[in-house]
C-alpha cells in the first residue's frame, strides 16, 4: 500500500535546507496544519476500515522519520550557525589596547598651518587655484614667455602644449588679480608638480605664495614682512639676510637667507659651511605682470614672495630626508 508521498525525496529537501529557516518551511509544508502529513492523517477516515490501520501506521512511521531528520538537520544547523558567529567574533587578543594612541598631524601638515596662522594674523587671506593650469597663468602672465630661458629652471608636466601642472603657486597671483582691484593681500598655499625626482626631489611638493598689492608698498615693507614671519616662525634670535637674485616676475628680485638652524650659523654639511639656508624668493612686482592683468602699473606697487614647505618644515624640524614625508611610516610620524 502507498502513502503517495515519495519518502526519498522528503529527506533529500531536508538535506538540502541551508538555514534554519528554509527547514523551518518544511516543517510547515509536512507537518503543519495543512501539512502533507497531516492531510493523511485527516483522509484516514476514508479508507476501507480493513486497510486503515495498517495505513496509520505508515503514516505514524512517516511522521517519526521526518521529525527524526528534521532534528537532525535542525542540530546540524544550530551548530553551523554558532561556529560562524563564534568565528566572526574572533577577538584578536594581541592587539595593543588601552590607551589607545591618538593620531597626530603630519608635519607638513603643522608647518602649512603653522605658516597660515602666522600670514593670516598680518591680514593676508588665502586664496587658491586650480593645480592643472593653463599655460597662460603659469607662465605667460608671469612675464615668462614661450621662449623664456627661465622656462627651463622648472622642468614642467605638460598635459597639451596649453595645459600642464602648475610648477609653483605663482599662478595664484594672477588669478586673483584678475579677480579682483586693489588692494590685494593674500598668501596662497597649495601643491606644485615638477618633473623631477631624487634624494632632494618630489614630483610633487608645496608652497606658499604671498602677493600685497597697494598705492605706496616698499621693498622695506617686503624686508619687514618677510624678517617678522622668519622670526615667528624659527624664533626672534634668528638671523635674516636679503640677497640679490633674479626671478621673470618680479623687479628686484631676492632670495632670503636665515642663520642655519642646524649649526647655529657656525657652519655644517647642510648650510654647505656658509653659515647660511636659503629660505624663500621674493621680489617686487615686475611691471609686465601688472600689466597683464590690468593692474595700473604707475599707480600700484606689490610685493610677492614664495617658498617651499617641505624645506622649512625639515629645517624646522631637522629632518634630513626628503622621502620620508611621503613613506607614511608611523614612527616617522608620531614623533610630531
Ligand atoms: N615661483 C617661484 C618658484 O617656484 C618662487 C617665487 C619667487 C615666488 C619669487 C614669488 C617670488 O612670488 O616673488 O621658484
Amino acid at each position: 500500500m502507498d502513502l503517495g508521498v515519495d519518502i526519498k525525496s522528503i529527506i533529500a529537501e531536508i538535506d538540502n535546507a541551508s538555514n534554519l529557516n528554509e527547514l523551518y518551511q518544511l516543517k510547515v509544508k509536512y507537518l503543519g496544519k495543512k501539512g502533507i502529513i497531516s492531510q493523511l492523517n485527516k483522509n484516514l477516515k476514508d479508507i476501507e476500515q480493513e486497510k486503515r490501520v495498517e495505513f496509520g501506521k505508515k503514516i505514524h512511521e512517516l511522521r517519526v522519520l521526518f521529525e527524526e531528520k528534521y532534528e537532525e538537520k535542525e542540530n546540524f544547523l544550530k551548530n553551523e550557525g554558532r561556529k560562524q558567529k563564534l568565528a566572526s567574533e574572533n577577538i584578536d587578543i594581541t592587539l595593543a589596547g588601552f590607551p589607545f594612541k591618538f593620531g597626530s598631524l603630519h608635519p607638513l601638515t603643522r608647518v602649512y598651518n603653522e605658516i597660515v596662522d602666522i600670514f593670516t594674523a598680518m591680514g593676508f587671506e588665502v586664496a587658491t587655484g586650480p593645480e592643472i593650469e593653463s599655460d597662460f597663468y603659469n607662465f605667460e602672465a608671469l612675464n615668462i614667455p614661450k621662449a623664456h630661458p627661465a622656462r627651463d629652471m622648472q622642468d614642467t608636466f605638460y598635459i597639451t602644449d596649453e595645459i600642464l601642472l602648475r610648477t609653483h603657486t605663482s599662478p595664484v597671483q594672477i588669478r586673483t588679480m584678475l579677480a579682483q582691484e586693489p588692494p590685494v593681500k593674500i598668501i596662497a598655499p597649495g601643491k606644485v608638480y615638477r618633473c623631477d625626482h631624487d634624494v632632494t626631489h618630489t614630483p610633487m611638493f608645496h608652497q606658499v605664495e604671498g602677493l600685497l598689492v597697494d598705492e605706496k608698498v616698499t621693498f622695506g615693507d617686503l624686508k619687514g614682512t618677510l624678517t617678522l614671519f622668519i622670526k615667528r616662525l624659527f624664533g626672534d634670535d634668528v638671523p635674516v639676510r636679503f640677497r640679490p637674485s633674479f626671478f621673470p616676475f618680479t623687479e628686484p628680485s631676492a632670495e632670503v637667507d636665515m642663520g642655519c638652524v642646524i649649526c647655529g650659523s657656525k657652519g655644517c654639511r647642510v648650510c654647505k659651511n656658509t653659515g647660511w639656508l636659503e629660505i624663500l624668493g621674493c621680489g617686487m612686482v615686475h611691471p609686465n605682470v601688472f600689466k597683464s592683468v590690468n593692474y595700473d602699473f604707475t599707480k600700484y606697487r606689490g610685493f610677492a614672495f614664495g617658498m617651499g614647505i617641505e624645506r622649512i618644515t625639515m629645517l624646522k624640524y631637522g629632518i634630513n630626508d626628503l622621502r620620508l614625508f611621503f613613506e607614511n611610516n608611523v614612527k616617522f610620524l608620531g614623533q610630531f
